[in-house]
């Protein structure tokens, strides 16, 4: 799987992404609405997850590089959600979009661009009635590619994710929509 937008490329995973990707999942900052960073071993697992996952299910979270020098910059693309999370979400969606980029990136429109690749893919290729994201309420800019994509805030589907302990302020999930365009019409 590989999609290209004007100034990104979003490929496959290589093993040399591992490293990259633990110094960006590493950084206090880029997890500040996570309840831990992420060492050189989830890097690695969730790699090796995302592979598997394109083989079962034709699409996951992709690698992304920037085209004018190849850098690599981070996350982003679709996955199933879990049986956990979609037994806790109002409507039990059946997919998410998502995105993490090293801070050196933030800021130039890059995760909207991809996202919105991703999403034309959910659309025409794999003809996917709706994609929803989801992330910690406090979480303003990854909010804010959310509504840049055209996604809806569902003010009833607000929740608390079952991976973050009781009691801690991070539990506090919100959750936009989107619908395809293409099949409604
Ligand atoms: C969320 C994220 C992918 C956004 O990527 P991006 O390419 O910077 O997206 P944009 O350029 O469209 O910026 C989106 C918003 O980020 C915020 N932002 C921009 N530059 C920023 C910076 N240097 N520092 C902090 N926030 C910044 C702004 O709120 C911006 O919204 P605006 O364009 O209306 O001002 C990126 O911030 C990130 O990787 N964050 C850490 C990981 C994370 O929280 N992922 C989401 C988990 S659900």
């Amino acid at each position: 799987m590989r999609l290209e937008t004007a100034r990104l490329v979003l490929r496959e995973w290589r093993e040399a992404d591992k490293p990259l990707y633990a110094k960006i999942i590493g950084d206090p900052v880029v997890r500040r609405f996570f309840v831990q960073t992420g060492t050189l071993a989830d890097a690695s697992i969730g790699i090796d997850r995302a592979m598997d996952r394109l083989r079962d299910v034709g699409f996951t979270f992709l690698a992304v590089e920037r085209k004018a020098d190849q850098a690599f910059m981070g996350m982003l693309g679709m996955a199933p959600l879990s049986d956990t999370l979609r037994a806790t979400i109002a409507g039990a969606p059946r997919v998410e979009i998502g995105w993490q980029l090293g801070q050196e990136f933030w800021g130039q429109g890059y995760a909207p661009e991809g996202a919105q690749a991703m999403l034309d893919f959910a659309w025409w290729k794999l003809r996917l009635t709706e994609v929803v994201a989801i992330t910690y309420q406090g979480n303003t800019p990854s909010r804010r590619v959310m509504e840049k994509l055209g996604m809806i805030y569902d003010a009833n589907a607000d929740f608390l994710h079952p991976d973050v302990p009781e009691g801690h302020l991070l539990r506090n999930h919100v959750l936009y929509r989107i619908a395809n365009p293409v099949l409604s019409g």
